[in-house]
């Protein structure tokens, strides 16, 4: 594909990327890890979005491809690519907001926590060339296990001296997106319109959904109660089983990692009321993570809400919540202090 820098060298047209070049308003977005499963369509969506001035894609394979195929397209997002890791920092320099889909997926029978071998490392390496190269930037990360991999770019940033618990989240929107849909479902409500509160962590038990807090109030029989809960805690393992082998949830993702990145950018333009469920550091429970109700502001994270009235079972599912959290906090914050 044609190189635009070269373009514009040759042709004297300084205005073929005035753009990109901080001309036009709006917000400059690196996604790491865009030519994968989640990465192409996110990049396909970021390009939508009309307030992003400047869209870097980054991976380690495929990425001029994906940048070719997607600066087709006429929205007004300047699109750039970066390959491999010498170009890393190209890709990171003057940032706002950066997205982390990079890593491996689960394959059936396996656990969130069995990509961290392979993930934690790909998320600690990223995460150094943030603290280089944008440490204002506000990070959501994608890559799993998320309650361990957000307590790592935590960690590496600390190390570097750049830590803001205010810029670092974890993508949880999945999960709230998935608990919209399977109460619409059951209630006969558009889902556009619900709204469930989805706190702890991103697997398994540490996903706790607050039925007792759904918008519009809903009252659901026990039995409704186990049925959500189950679906919304192994939403993903009823993707990875469906995809038999070939990926977990991507097409979803990409619209929950757009909607979290829509919000965030949103809120960076000083947007008013702009509150969602985020895995970040945090001080409504125990421990030192956990995924809550947050507003987000100029500054990222800007106010964490408290958990509001839980009933019983909410409680007890806590508390397991909590448990298994705790070992995986400590399993990402190990990682880089060894
Ligand atoms: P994928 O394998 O299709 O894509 C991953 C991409 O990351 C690939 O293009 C790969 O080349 C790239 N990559 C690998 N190492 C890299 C590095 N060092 N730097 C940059 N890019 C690198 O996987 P996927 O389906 O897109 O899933 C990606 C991750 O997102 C997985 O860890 C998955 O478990 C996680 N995920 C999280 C959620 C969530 O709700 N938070 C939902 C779905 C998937
Ligand atoms: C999801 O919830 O779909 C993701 O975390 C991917 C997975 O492994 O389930």
């Amino acid at each position: 594909p044609p190189n635009l820098q070269l373009v514009e060298e040759d042709l004297g047209l300084e205005r073929v990327n005035c753009r990109a070049k901080g001309a036009s308003s709006g917000f400059k977005v690196a996604i790491l890890g865009a030519a994968g499963g989640i990465g192409q369509p996110l990049a396909m969506l970021m390009k939508m979005n009309p307030l992003v001035s400047l869209l870097h894609l980054y991976d380690v394979v495929n990425a001029p491809g994906v940048t070719a195929d997607i600066s087709h397209m006429d929205t007004s997002a300047v699109v750039r690519g970066f390959l491999g890791q010498q170009q890393l920092e190209d890709a990171l320099i003057g940032m706002d907001l950066v997205i982390i889909p990079a890593g491996v997926p689960r394959k059936p029978g396996m656990t969130r926590d069995d990509l961290f071998n392979i993930n934690a490392g790909i998320v600690k390496t990223l995460c150094e060339a943030i603290a280089k190269c944008c440490p204002k930037a506000i990070v959501n990360i994608i890559s799993n296990p998320v309650n361990s991999t957000v307590p790592i770019a935590a960690e590496v940033f600390k190390k570097a001296g750049v830590f803001d618990p205010k810029r670092v989240l974890g993508v949880t929107m999945l999960d709230v997106v998935r608990a919209n849909t399977f109460v619409a479902e059951i209630m006969g409500l558009d889902p556009r319109e619900v709204d469930v509160p989805v706190v702890g962590g991103h697997a398994g038990v540490t996903i706790l959904p607050l039925l007792s807090q759904v918008k519009p109030s809903c009252s659901f029989t026990q039995k409704e109660i186990d049925y959500l809960t189950d679906r919304i805690q192994n939403g993903g393992t009823e993707v990875v089983e469906a995809k038999a082998g070939a990926g977990s949830a991507t097409l979803s993702m990409a619209y929950a990692a757009v909607k979290f990145a829509d919000a965030c950018l949103r809120a960076l333009r000083g947007d008013a009321a702009v509150v969602h469920c985020a895995y970040v550091a945090s001080e409504v429970t125990e421990l030192p993570f956990f995924a809550s109700k947050v507003r987000l502001g100029r500054n990222g994270v800007e106010e964490i809400y408290p958990l509001g009235p839980l009933n019983e079972y909410e409680r007890a599912g806590l508390e397991k919540a909590k448990k298994e959290l705790a070992g995986s906090i400590q399993k990402g914050v190990s990682f880089v202090k060894k």
